[in-house]
């Protein structure tokens, strides 16, 4: 299995193994959209998501969703050049919509002790939405930390380090069209 997209690129070179060709992915976000048209049909959605690593699921979820809705983005940050958890959460920007009445959907890249979400779900609630649930894309069930219930899940993937489709190691590697696991001896010092 391979990225045909992606085998020229020098970046392809640090993945270990690949997760999830792009189709795959494609595939799910695509059937992820179809179930939230569904379950959201008579309900007033707002995305949003995380920068950075949210935005491209985000692009491509938006789009595989059939009914009418806005999105959002939120800016936080967890892990300072490493490829570990501080517990630690950064709020970088908040939101632009007002969210009070909203059902809101939560677009995230990846779901790992659960500190980030945690910290923005208390967030989001002073604004009063409707409702506020999490879509992930990636699930690291074994990692967790905080108990959080996902609505929606793309895939369910080991505790190990991933990068590609808007997922970085130190800013790289987000433009990779899949999904890899990084080589170990790029990250450990
Ligand atoms: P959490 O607060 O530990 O759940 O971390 C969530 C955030 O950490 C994600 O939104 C990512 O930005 C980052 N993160 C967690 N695991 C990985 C990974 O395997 N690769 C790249 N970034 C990750
Ligand atoms: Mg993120």
């Amino acid at each position: 299995m391979s990225f045909p997209k992606d085998e020229e690129k020098v970046l392809f070179r640090d993945l270990e193994r690949i997760l999830y060709t792009d189709e795959q992915i494609q595939k799910r976000v695509s059937e992820l959209g179809q179930q939230i048209s569904a379950d959201y049909a008579d309900k007033d959605l707002v995305l949003i998501s995380i920068l950075k690593g949210g935005i491209i699921f985000l692009a491509d979820l938006t789009r595989a969703i059939t009914i009418p809705h806005a999105f959002d983005l939120m800016g936080a940050s967890s892990y300072k050049n490493r490829a570990s958890s501080t517990g630690k959460v950064i709020i970088t920007k908040d939101t632009e919509l007002n969210l009070e009445g909203k059902d809101v959907l939560l677009v995230e890249d990846i779901l790992d002790t659960g500190h980030t979400l945690s910290v923005i779900i208390e967030l989001l609630k002073i604004q009063d939405p409707a409702s506020v649930e999490i879509c992930c894309l990636l699930n690291k069930q074994r990692a967790r930390k905080v108990d959080l219930p996902l609505k929606y899940t793309g895939f369910e993937i080991p505790d190990e380090f991933v990068v590609g489709y808007g997922l970085d190691f130190n800013e790289k590697y987000r433009n990779i069209s899949g999904l890899g696991i990084l080589k170990p001896e790029i990250y450990r010092d």
